[in-house]
Parts: structure tokens; C-alpha cells; sequence
């Protein structure tokens, strides 16, 4: 009764990874009870998101060609947008939220295209991340996710939305995304580490918090629907900030990194998963955030059935 804070199924967005071919169902080494899974075998883990009542998936895909301009983030017939329309056909109820970036389908690795110098360059890439927003709203995504981290995606994806007629298709901004270590597991499930330097000169630096409020009230003014804070765990300060200044619906990203750190412990018998699990997501909605991404959601919805 006097319970301040309340994590449920529904705020929960499960992350997915989708790869060509066919029955491709490989458990992803360093992220325990996720996989890359091929279109084929989409349909029993959607199933499973439905029957833990979590009412989003949120998809990454891997690429059969990377090349310099990552164009198969855009091409109709992607992985992605395949994998949308599947989603769609199986459970026209469950929201399908796209991240739209390049890194997992460039030859470098960044997050944009890249000049002679490797510079990233950041105004040629809005064009082509507002291809790729547009062809996954095609396909029959409700929200696109947006988490290059170039300046002024936010406004060239919605121009580029609205212009094909994808209005109602929302924006979910990577508003305040660090340049952090806790995506090492994801850059292996995404294959998307950069070949060459780092992404500090478009993520923000860790020690920054003034910034997260500029990059955040950019995102606002440009259109964005909800903001996101990532990583949350070690940012649970910048979530609190970012949830009192704006009147956006938080998001929360609990990264590759922080799941991975709960399952290996786990593993090792020196924690108990599931409590540490919980208390984590309690903290990060305490924090102020509205919903959390997180690798935990089917099992965190399962252990909160158990409990009702
Ligand atoms: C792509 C992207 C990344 C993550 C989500 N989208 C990796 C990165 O920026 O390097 C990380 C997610 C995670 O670690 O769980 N830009």
C-alpha cells in the first residue's frame, strides 16, 4: 500500500535481433537467453512476448552486405523491414519499434557515412537514416529509434516521415546516448563495433549532464515523441534530470552491458538473478523513467506473474 514505485510487464520494450537466412535461432554468447533469430523463426518468440504481456519489441537487424554507406538499412527488402512485416502479420497488436543507425550495416562500423578522412558526415547521413525510418514505417513499424546520435536526425526523420505520409508513425529519440563500455555484448550481437577509432565525436562524454538537457530539449523542439537516456544503470542522475525538465515519455536503455554483468554473476552462484534484476528496473523507474528497454523483459514479466 505504501509501495512508492511499481515496474510491470507494460513497461517493458523487448530488444530483438533479426539475421538472414533461415532457421537461424543462435543464442547470443554474451546475452544469455537472446538470439539472432531469422525470419523463419520469429513466429514462437513473438509468441513469447505476447503470452508475457509486454507490448513492444524493438529490432536491430544484421545485414547480409555491409558497404561504405550502410545501404541496406534503407533497401525495402532488408532485414528489418522484412522482419517488421512478419511481426506485423503475426501480432498486429504488439508495437514495433525500429532502431534506425548504419552501424550495424557499414563496412567501417560508424554510425554515419564517413569522409576521406573518416570524419563522419553528419549532414549526407540524416539523408540516409530518414530512407531507412521511412522504409521500416513502410513496412509497418509504429515507432522509429533513431540512435546514431547525428545532429538534426530528429527533424530530417520527421520531415521525411511526414512527406511519405507517415504521420502517425512516432519518433523515439536516442536523445542523451553516452559514448559508454556498456555496449561491448551488443556491438558482438550487432556485429557493429567501428574497424576504426570510436564513437566519442557524436555519443556524449559520461561526465556530461548539462549537455543531456541541451541534447534533450534539441530533440523536443525537433519533433521527437519520447526521449531516451542510455545507458541507464550508471546515468540513473541523468534519467531523474531529463524526467523532471521534459514532458516527454522517458525511455530508459538498460544496456548489453548491464544485462550481461547480472548474468554472468548470476552464473557464478554470487548473486541471486532475479532479485538483482528487479531491484535494477525498480531503480531505474524510480529514477523517473516511464519504460525501460531491457534484455530482462520476458523473464522480469514472468517472476512479476509469479508474484500477483
Ligand atoms: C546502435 C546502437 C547501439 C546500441 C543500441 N543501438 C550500440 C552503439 O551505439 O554502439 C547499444 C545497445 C546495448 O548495448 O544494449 N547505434
Amino acid at each position: 500500500m505504501v509501495r512508492e514505485t511499481h515496474v510491470r510487464a507494460d513497461d517493458f520494450v523487448f530488444p530483438m535481433f533479426v539475421v538472414p537466412g533461415r532457421g537461424v535461432r543462435d543464442e547470443i554468447s554474451s546475452m544469455p537467453g537472446n538470439y539472432h533469430l531469422s525470419l523463419d523463426q520469429l513466429g514462437p518468440e513473438i509468441e513469447r512476448v505476447i503470452a508475457a504481456r509486454v507490448p513492444a519489441v524493438l529490432l536491430f537487424g544484421l545485414p547480409e552486405h555491409k558497404d561504405e554507406v550502410g545501404s541496406e538499412a534503407y533497401a525495402e527488402t532488408g532485414v528489418v523491414q522484412q522482419a517488421v512485416a512478419e511481426i506485423k502479420r503475426l501480432a498486429p497488436e504488439l508495437c514495433v519499434i525500429t532502431d534506425v543507425c548504419l552501424c550495424e550495416y557499414t563496412s567501417h562500423g560508424h554510425c554515419g557515412a564517413l569522409d576521406e578522412k573518416g570524419e563522419v558526415l553528419n549532414d549526407p547521413t540524416l539523408k540516409l537514416l530518414s530512407r531507412a525510418a521511412v522504409s521500416h514505417a513502410r513496412a509497418g513499424a509504429d515507432i522509429v529509434a533513431p540512435s546514431d546520435m547525428m545532429d538534426g536526425r530528429v527533424a530530417a526523420l520527421r520531415g521525411g516521415l511526414d512527406e511519405a505520409g507517415f504521420e502517425q508513425v512516432a519518433i523515439m529519440s536516442y536523445a542523451v546516448k553516452y559514448a559508454s563500455a556498456f555496449y561491448g555484448p551488443f556491438r558482438e550481437a550487432a556485429d557493429s563495433a567501428p574497424q576504426l577509432g570510436d564513437r566519442r565525436g557524436y555519443q556524449m562524454d559520461p561526465p556530461n549532464v548539462r549537455e543531456a538537457l541541451r541534447e534533450a530539449a534539441l530533440d523536443l523542439e525537433e519533433g521527437a515523441d519520447f526521449l531516451m537516456v542510455k545507458p541507464a544503470l550508471s546515468y540513473l542522475d541523468v534519467i531523474r534530470t531529463v524526467a523532471d525538465e521534459f514532458p516527454l515519455p522517458l525511455v530508459a536503455y538498460n544496456v548489453s552491458g548491464e544485462f550481461a554483468m547480472v548474468k554472468a554473476a548470476a552464473e557464478r552462484g554470487w548473486i541471486d538473478e532475479r532479485r538483482v534484476a528487479m531491484e535494477i528496473l525498480t531503480s531505474i523507474k524510480r529514477a523517473g523513467a516511464d519504460i525501460i528497454l531491457t534484455y530482462h523483459a520476458l523473464d522480469a514479466a514472468a517472476w512479476l506473474k509469479e508474484q500477483d
